[in-house]
């Protein structure tokens, strides 16, 4: 049974950053989440059609972000290290940050996003751009054979549809093949109250409790989970066919710490709405009174965690006058829903504000480390995560 605990209001697309022309057909949806009895599984009540999301126009390219440039070399190193793979498939393979450390011969990729696909063809790589389903990979197994590595990162909680997710997976797998996928963690969201993780692109948000469940139900073992700091907080989840690997102790100790934390109970996801509810009063006063104090905002990274938060709220340009990204395609737009400018970090002045609101705030450090002068010069960074507050 499926039972509502949130319900954040309409929102738009998180990443459809938009120009003027394009606010009046702007598309909302009613965010709400709930969580199933069964499967333990968290996920968006209405999901929103893919191709609303992943086509052609989708800005978030993962090259131009070097933390995870770097996040994403070391990953492909330490796999290639450990599982030797001889082929290699990447699901949602973005402009090709992970899989371009692979032999272009021998690795194949899947990216749904036209833009990105073309990026990682022009550089030699079997680009498909389609969604991955198991129509798709039986296509790919009569093309390319089985695979002894599949990967994925930030993209299996996108798919609407799990037993198909893994029943293509193990459509494709090598018989002593390894599935590796990583995505945002439940529990990191639920200990810090970082609900801003909540949008359209993720109709599922993962505990390891609920992929272990319907891992299972699809023939999959999953033997192993690293716990990482990008994003936020996400998982590393390592699975394999039944039977074929011994599980780690990893993932006991992740289940017993998800259901320490009460993971598997319906009363933590009551208890974490009512921090929300918290969450929004508290920034909007803190904004507010900043603002009536005479005194300017801006915000760094148009996230679409920020865009979760600034709809939820009802945050917009009389509170925040700008928002400032390194993505090209974000600068000279405007941001879902609320429609604060967007612009390059170098097109303002900092010192012209007093206080930074951090939309990427899992870069707290890079960006405080870049914005040393604004801080020396009075400027105050601004966060709700894990609670509302200020801090230079
Ligand atoms: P993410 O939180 O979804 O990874 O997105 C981070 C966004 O923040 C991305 O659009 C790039 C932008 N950004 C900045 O504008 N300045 C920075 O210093 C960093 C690290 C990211």
């Amino acid at each position: 049974m499926f039972r509502e605990f949130l319900d954040l209001g309409r929102h738009p697309i998180a990443n459809a950053f938009l120009t003027e022309k394009e606010f009046s057909d702007e598309f909302f949806f009613d965010l709400k989440v709930c969580w199933d009895d069964d499967s333990k599984l968290v996920s968006i009540k209405d999901f929103v059609e893919p191709e609303r999301i992943f086509n052609s126009e989708y800005p978030y390219n993962t090259s131009n972000s070097f933390p995870m440039v770097a996040h994403f070399k070391s990953t492909a190193e330490m796999l290639k290290e450990e599982f030797k793979p001889k082929s290699v498939l990447e699901i949602g393979s973005n402009d090709g940050p992970f899989i371009t450390n692979f032999d272009r011969d021998t690795s194949v990729c899947v990216e749904p996003c036209g833009n990105f696909s073309l990026k990682t063809a022009h550089k030699g790589y079997q680009s498909y751009t389609y969604f991955w389903t198991t129509e798709l990979s039986e296509k790919i197994k009569h093309h390319h054979g089985t695979m002894d590595l599949i990967y994925a990162a930030n993209c299996i909680c996108h798919i609407h549809d799990l037993d198909d997710t893994f029943n293509a997976v193990d459509n494709i797998l090598s018989d002593n093949g390894v599935f590796v996928f990583e995505d945002p963690s439940l529990l990191r969201i639920l200990e810090r109250g970082s609900y801003d993780q909540i949008y359209d692109e993720h109709p599922h948000i993962f505990s390891v409790t609920a992929l272990n469940n319907v891992l299972k139900r699809n023939g999959l073992t999953l033997f192993r989970v690293d716990n990482l700091s990008v994003h936020g907080g996400s998982n590393r989840i390592y699975a394999a066919r039944e039977n074929t690997i011994d599980v780690e102790d990893s993932v006991l100790d992740n289940l017993m710490r998800e259901k320490e934390f009460g993971v598997d109970n319906f009363q933590t996801y009551e208890i974490f709405a009512d921090r929300v509810a918290e969450s929004k009063k508290n920034l909007v006063g803190l904004l507010r009174k900043i603002t009536d104090d005479g005194k300017r905002i801006m915000s760094i990274g148009a996230t679409a965690k920020s865009t979760t938060v600034f709809n939820y709220c009802g945050i917009g340009k009389e509170l925040i006058d700008v928002i400032t990204d390194t993505t090209l395609d974000k600068q000279g737009k405007f941001s879902p829903g609320v429609h604060i400018p967007i612009m390059s970090r170098e097109d303002i002045n900092i010192l012209d504000y007093d206080y930074a609101y951090l939309g990427a705030w899992n870069f707290k450090d890079v960006i405080a480390n870049k914005e040393r002068e604004f801080v020396e010069n009075g400027g105050k960074f601004i966060t709700h995560v894990p609670t509302v507050m200020e801090f230079s």
